[in-house]
Parts: structure tokens; C-alpha cells; sequence
């Protein structure tokens, strides 16, 4: 392991550290997509704002801007509460597609203290099947920590 610590502790630092919101995701979306480079194409947020998902914070193409409550992996995260992986989104009903390079996906919903949904973190692959549990904790606990810093 490097000296500057995994993704998590990476990512935690920035955020414990920042009082600007946007600042923080902004950073956490670097972080993550420059220490997955293998396998995130595109990484970065989407806020729940006007009820429905808006693009936030991200790297990577160009992406869609709006996504309605329980429309795509997103809504459906922010819908069922709960963090979605995707091994092959051609096959996955609903899909929305930004890139058509994107493979597989992981969904993380951003969850405040009165459980209610205010974000996701989202991450495509070019690979298929190319997210894990792994992945799927760490991103959790990054965006457990997002919910305390900002959210609380
Ligand atoms: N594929 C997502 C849309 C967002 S982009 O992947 C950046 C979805 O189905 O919700």
C-alpha cells in the first residue's frame, strides 16, 4: 500500500476536512477515479434537487444532467435505498446509458440522518462485471462519511 493510504482513508480525509460540499464531492470523485483507473470510466455524483437526481461532481464523458426518481440504476438506488451493482448493463432493464463505452455500473446511495436518499455516487466500467463487494463497502463507507460531514 502506498504511503497515502487507501481509497477510504483518502477519501475520508477530504471530506473531514472540507465545510464546502461540492468542494469535497469534487475531490472524491478524483480520488476514487484516479485510484481506479482500471476500471472507472466514469465516477461522480448526482443530488437529489427539484425531487429528482441532478448531475453533481464528476470525472470522466459527458453525462446526462437529469435522472427521475426510480428511472436508471441511480433512481432505482435512490428509490430502493440501497446500493446496486450491475455486472452487465446492456442486460439490465431501465439502464440509462451516458457512454457507450459503459459495461457494468456501481450505484451508492448517500444516505442523511433521517434515511432519506439526498444523492448516489455512481461508477461505470468499460468492463463488464468490473465492480465488486469490495468496492461496493469502500464506497459505502465513503459515502457514510459524505452523510456525517454533510448531512447530519
Ligand atoms: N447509467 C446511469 C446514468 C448515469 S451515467 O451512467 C453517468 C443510470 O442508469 O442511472
Amino acid at each position: 500500500m502506498s504511503t497515502k493510504g487507501t481509497v477510504v482513508e483518502q477519501a475520508q480525509a477530504l471530506i473531514e476536512g472540507e465545510s464546502n460540499l461540492i468542494s469535497a464531492l469534487a475531490n472524491v470523485a478524483a480520488v476514487i477515479h484516479a485510484e481506479w483507473s482500471e476500471v472507472a470510466l466514469w465516477s461522480g455524483f448526482y443530488l437529489v434537487q427539484n425531487d429528482r437526481l441532478e448531475l453533481g461532481p464528476f470525472q470522466g464523458p459527458v453525462a446526462c444532467t437529469k435522472i427521475e426518481y426510480g428511472k436508471g440504476v441511480c433512481g432505482t438506488s435512490w428509490k430502493n435505498n440501497e446500493s446496486i451493482i450491475v455486472d452487465d448493463v446492456h442486460r439490465h432493464e431501465g439502464h440509462i446509458a451516458c457512454s457507450s463505452f459503459s459495461n457494468s455500473e456501481i450505484v451508492v446511495p448517500i444516505i442523511n440522518a433521517k434515511n432519506l436518499v439526498v444523492g448516489v455516487l455512481d461508477l461505470d466500467s468499460d468492463k463488464f462485471a468490473a465492480f465488486t463487494n469490495d468496492h461496493k463497502k469502500d464506497l459505502e463507507l465513503i459515502c457514510t462519511s459524505i452523510a456525517q460531514q454533510f448531512f447530519n
